[in-house]
This record gives structure tokens, C-alpha cells and sequence, in this order.
């Protein structure tokens, strides 16, 4: 049995530390997520596992996996849009990219929110990574007052749009639908309201890059996702796999998210 979403799109789990794990603690996680998911590797060959650790970590990660040839993927939790230069602090997507990371989020609401980052800045993001090879993770969502004023899908749509300025077919995109009320607040969207806003955004996806880019694009759900909730939206046709905060610092709980078939029929 593969893991394949009912639309042929591989499932990826991917666990965004956020300001956690250092470098040495990072290598001890992935190795005992490694060890743990051994028989998953049998049984879930179709998902795609990824973290997300911070930069300082990320040298030790690329070269525990590489050297034990893992099946964990991993990337930048942001990039700049530019590629080299005079920009204190800032970290390039090709210095991701000489790290092997497959992917780089852009636009997390934290982000977005602490440091003022602009539709405009992410399109440039998302250009940087696209010059390097590096998938980026496009974060959009609403915040409870945005779902109050404009309702549910309207925010992360135009979000959407406005990131893909630059974008073309054939270049890979992942989409991560994250509602800020349900970030970090033990309160999920419920897998409906999830699959409502996703499926918004594949509409959009169609618009702007067509039918067939659409189709091949994965949209994750993240806000609040747990072992005991992620089969459900998992379950919901335009929802492709999930970005877990919290959860994903646990590994047990992050072994169970990746594991999610095991729980169908349990939500
Ligand atoms: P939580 O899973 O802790 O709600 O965080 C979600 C998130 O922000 C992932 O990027």
C-alpha cells in the first residue's frame, strides 16, 4: 500500500523547530527519529519526512544524513532574497542550497509578524530559492481577526497570489495553509475548515499556474497538528501532508504524525 494522496501527490510531514534544538541536540534528535521510524521506512516509503532545524544545525544535520544515508529531508526555516551582499544576519538560498537542503519556508507568520516581512520580500524569497534549486514552502494564513473581518479564505488566498508574482509552472512550490489563531494555541482548524481554505487555494493555484501545476502541487495544513488530529487531515482531498510546531519536538508524537495511516478510521 503507498501513501500516495488519492491525487497521486507524495505526503510530506515536515516539523518546523522554530528557536529550538542547538546543533548538538538536533543530531541526537534526527538520529533517534531516524532509528524510530526504521520500520516505517518499509511501510510509509511514499511520505516524505522533513525538518526544519535552525541554521546553526543545519551543517550537522546534512552530514548525519548524508553519512547514514537517511530518509529525512531537511531545510531553512527562511532565506533572503538576495543572494550575496552587505546584509548582517541574513543567510542566502544558495548557502542552503551548498547544504543539500531540499527545501526553505517562506513567509511563517512569525515571520511575518516580528520582522515585517512583506508580500513583496517573499516573492523575492521565493525567487532566491527558486535561482538555487530549493523548494520553497510558502506559509499563508489568516489571524482571527482577519477570519472575523474577511472570513475564512479570502487572506491566505491573496497571500497566495501575491507570492506567486514570479512563479511559473514547472517550478516547485509547496503551499503550507496556517491559520495564526490555531499556531501554537492547542486549538486546530477542524480538517473541514482546513480542507475549505486548501481547497481555495488550489483554485487559485489553477489560475495563476494552471491545471496541471495545480495538481502537482502539495498544500500541507500546520497549526496545532498532533497524532491525534492529523489523520483527519490527512483524510481531506487538497490537504497533502502537515507543518507541526510543537508536536514535532517530541519524537514519539512527531513518529506517530508521520505514521498517520496507522490512525485512519480513529478520528
Ligand atoms: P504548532 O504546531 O506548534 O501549532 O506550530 C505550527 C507552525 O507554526 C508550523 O510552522
Amino acid at each position: 500500500m503507498t501513501a500516495q494522496t488519492a491525487a497521486g501527490r507524495t505526503p510530506l510531514i515536515a516539523g518546523n523547530w522554530k528557536l529550538n534544538l542547538d546543533h548538538l541536540q538536533a543530531i541526537a534528535f534526527v538520529q533517534k527519529l531516524a532509528w524510530t521510524l526504521k520500520d516505517a521506512r518499509h511501510d510509509f516509503g511514499a511520505v516524505e519526512v522533513a525538518v526544519f532545524p535552525p541554521f546553526t544545525d543545519l551543517r550537522s544535520v546534512q552530514t548525519l544524513v548524508s553519512s547514514d544515508d537517511l530518509p529525512i529531508r531537511f531545510g531553512g526555516q527562511d532565506c533572503s532574497e538576495h543572494d550575496s551582499g552587505a546584509y548582517t544576519g541574513e543567510i542566502s538560498a544558495a548557502f542552503l542550497a551548498a547544504l543539500d537542503c531540499r527545501y526553505v519556508i517562506v513567509g511563517h507568520s512569525e515571520r511575518r509578524q516580528y520582522h515585517g516581512e512583506t508580500d513583496e520580500q517573499l516573492a523575492g524569497k521565493i525567487a532566491a530559492a527558486h535561482r538555487h534549486g530549493v523548494v520553497p514552502v510558502l506559509c499563508v494564513g489568516e489571524t482571527a481577526e482577519d477570519l472575523e473581518t474577511h472570513g475564512p479564505s479570502a487572506v491566505p488566498v491573496a497571500q497566495l497570489r501575491a507570492a506567486l508574482a514570479g512563479v511559473v509552472a514547472g517550478q516547485e512550490i509547496v503551499v503550507a495553509y496556517e491559520p495564526v489563531w490555531a499556531i501554537g494555541s492547542g486549538q486546530a482548524a477542524t480538517s473541514d475548515q482546513a480542507q475549505q481554505v486548501c481547497a481555495a487555494l488550489r483554485a487559485t493555484l489553477v489560475e495563476v499556474l494552471g491545471e496541471e501545476a495545480s495538481a502537482a502541487t502539495r498544500i500541507l495544513y500546520g497549526g496545532s497538528v498532533k497524532a491525534a488530529n492529523v489523520a483527519g487531515f490527512m483524510a481531506q482531498p487538497d490537504i497533502d501532508g502537515a507543518l507541526v510546531g510543537g508536536a514535532s519536538l517530541q519524537l514519539e508524537e512527531f513518529a506517530s504524525i508521520v505514521r498517520y495511516q496507522k490512525h485512519v478510521g480513529t478520528v
